[in-house]
């Protein structure tokens, strides 16, 4: 579809870095259709990383998505979940091509400044764990 989610991560919105993101956002094409600003719980972050729990760095992942606060926002562009994966760049930022968003502004694999959804369903998940349905347009 034309729809992708995405999440500003808590190192980033720490580091005053909403503008410079959202900026790249627009600037690449994306229109964005929903936008919030809240905290995850742990318990929430869980949840929402839940695809992960069987992985080593799963509770540390938690803790830190549920250290501050975070943007969600749901874009529309065509060909939104691949073009924004690539416009965010690779999980490492050591290894993200150079003018991607996490090349810029992450500060490990880890503290990776921004989510992008990896498929049109889990967009559609991921949109709707954020927002009601008469939130998004
Ligand atoms: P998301 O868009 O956030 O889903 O990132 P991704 O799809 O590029 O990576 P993945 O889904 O594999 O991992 C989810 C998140 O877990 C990453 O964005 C990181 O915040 C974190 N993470 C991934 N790999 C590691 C790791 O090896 N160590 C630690 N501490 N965190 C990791
Ligand atoms: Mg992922």
């Amino acid at each position: 579809t034309n729809k992708t989610f995405t999440m500003i991560k808590p190192d980033a919105v720490a580091a005053g870095n909403i503008g410079g993101i959202t900026k790249m956002i627009e600037e690449a094409g994306f229109r964005i259709t929903a936008m919030k600003m809240t905290k995850l719980s742990s318990e929430r972050a869980g949840q929402f990383y839940a695809v992960h729990k069987e992985r080593p760095f799963y509770g540390e992942l938690c803790q830190y998505m549920s250290s501050g606060h975070i943007v969600a926002m749901i874009l529309e562009k065509e060909n939104a979940v691949a073009d924004f994966r690539k416009l965010i760049g690779a999980t490492d930022p050591s290894k993200a091509e150079a003018g991607t968003i996490r090349a810029i502004y992450a500060k490990s694999i880890e503290a990776n400044a921004i989510h992008g959804s990896d498929s049109d369903e889990n967009a559609e998940i991921e949109g709707s764990f954020f927002f009601a349905g008469t939130e998004k347009y």
